[in-house]
């Protein structure tokens, strides 16, 4: 289950419904996996007051989840985008905390828990997906204690001394601990995650291990989980720990070796006057992506004289996301007046600074647009992952090709062959573009060697067997359930001020 299901209803009814792709990385790395399983999809379908019987797209069985225009205000625009998403990235923008919007975060987990409840053979497995839905594991096990139930958080889960603003801190804790396994991005918010319960709740903890303590009278000490006694008081286990999401790598190599996509990828060079180096920004439109700070040290090096317009092109996608939050409509002016300033201060005739497109495009034209860059910027501010990243080194089977990554984004404990930036120091984000442009083909080869290997050996089939093999595994002690995430090695390179 997750907040939305894999298409959005975009107009018609029955057998005229019109639907597309939704937006973002939850959808693009669970519909590989779930194509390839026995079982249903939970979720919304993406437009308030519509209801629809559960019905099969591209082979995947959808169960819609209906919201009410006022659900869609207060339980996704409200609380889950405009309350815990801020606060879940460290309070990049000031999350609001209103009553109704907790009452309708409540209110719609449940119906999603319903929905669950209604289809779930005995002993099922019900794996739950978000911050969305981070009530439902506890609704779940409350009424079936014969559940297994997993719960995985793609976005990052924040220090307690910013968890600890939200009113409602102790009823999500509970929430996410009906689960038997709560999986992370990182293993910082996995540890996050695990002080807020020992603070919280005063639960002891060992390694990723948390014991929840139980009441004697609950049914489900009975059921599958025998609960251990630890000091004299009967306990569940829970696992919690990082399971780095990532993509489905092969289709995106498939896609790259495409002749038609790698024509595309030509043809959007030459659409761009040949530059001789393309950089590319690829985001939903979202304020932790940190586009401003790109388009700011893109800016100056412009203004320095670093490189001409005509040299060096920019292309931004950003997909419109969440436009009817404040906060992501003042972002929208922001980025585009600061794309007018820089093109109308340094772009030439036919050479404009910026080629911003605020639109979505299909995952064929994105590895195009993949093949074509020389330059991968991804800055993001905080991110849960960010499988952009991923996706441009699974498409670059010609080992080439520079990549820029924040180190506030999931995919820097594993990409460490990428150009580690600060986002936030626009000297350093600077001098790792400068370094990009000018670096020597061996030493691309070289970096995008070694990131393709870490991405094509975990893709998000690996993922998803990873996190369902610890579910099944009755002892969370086991050695399988060992991570495998590369030691924080020293920087290959730092962009950092001091
Ligand atoms: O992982 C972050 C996430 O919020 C997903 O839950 C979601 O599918 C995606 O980003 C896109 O966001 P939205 O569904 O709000 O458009």
């Amino acid at each position: 289950m997750s907040n939305r299901l894999p298409v959005d209803h975009v107009s018609g009814k029955g057998t005229d419904a019109v639907w597309r792709t939704s937006p973002g990385g939850l959808v693009a790395a669970l519909e590989p996996v779930m194509r390839e399983r026995d079982g249903v999809w939970i979720g919304w379908p993406g437009m308030p007051d519509v209801e629809f019987e559960p019905f099969e797209a591209d082979g995947i069985d959808l169960i819609p989840v209906p919201l009410s225009a006022d659900e869609v205000e207060n339980y996704y625009e409200g609380f889950s985008n405009d309350t815990l998403w801020p606060l879940y990235h460290d309070v990049i923008s000031p999350p609001s905390y209103h009553r109704e919007w907790w009452e309708a975060y409540q209110r719609v987990n449940r119906r999603f828990a319903d929905a669950a409840l209604a289809v779930a053979a005995p002993n099922a497995i019900v794996w739950v997906h978000d911050y969305q839905l981070q009530l439902v594991p506890k609704m779940l096990r409350d009424a079936r204690p014969d559940l297994i139930i997993g719960f995985f958080n793609h976005i990052p889960f924040p220090p307690y001394g910013i968890y600890s603003q939200l009113p409602w801190r102790r009823q999500i804790i509970d929430g996410l601990l009906g689960a038997d396994v709560v999986g992370f991005q990182r293993v910082a918010d996995a540890g996050n995650f695990a002080r807020a319960v020992r603070r919280l709740h005063g639960y002891e903890t060992r390694g990723n291990l948390i014991n929840v303590r139980l009441e004697e009278t609950q049914a489900e000490m009975t059921l599958r989980h025998q609960a251990k006694a630890r000091r004299g008081q009967p306990v569940r286990t829970v696992l919690a720990r990082p399971f780095p999401i990532s993509i489905d790598a092969q289709q995106f190599q498939r896609l790259a070796a495409d002749p038609k996509i790698r024509a595309r990828a030509k043809e959007i060079r030459e659409e761009l006057g040949n530059p001789r180096v393309l950089m590319l920004g690829v985001d939903r439109l979202d304020y932790t992506k940190g586009i401003r700070h790109r388009m700011k040290a893109f800016g100056e090096l412009l203004e320095d004289g670093v490189f001409t317009s005509e040299e060096v092109a920019l292309v931004q996608v950003a997909s419109p996301s969440r436009e009817r939050v404040d906060a992501y409509a003042q972002l929208r002016d922001e980025v585009e007046i600061m794309v007018s300033r820089i093109n109308g201060d340094f772009s030439q005739l036919g050479h404009p600074g910026i080629h911003y497109l605020h639109q979505g495009y299909p995952r064929e034209e994105m590895v195009a647009l993949y093949l074509a860059a020389d330059v991968m910027l991804v800055t993001a501010l905080r991110d849960g992952m960010n499988l952009v990243a991923k996706e441009y080194v699974a498409s670059r089977t010609d080992q080439d090709g520079v990549l820029i990554l924040s180190e506030f984004a999931g995919a820097a404990d594993e990409l460490r062959q990428a150009l580690l930036v600060n986002p936030h120091d626009i000297d350093g984000l600077k001098a790792a573009i400068v370094h990009a442009i000018r670096m020597p083909q061996r030493e691309r080869m070289r970096r995008m060697r070694a990131l393709r290997k870490r991405v094509l050996s975990h893709d998000v089939q690996r993922w998803s067997a990873t996190f369902l093999d610890a579910l099944v595994r009755e002892d969370h002690n086991d050695p399988a359930n060992r991570l495998d995430i590369p030691k924080r090695a020293v920087l290959p390179l730092d962009y950092g001020g001091d």
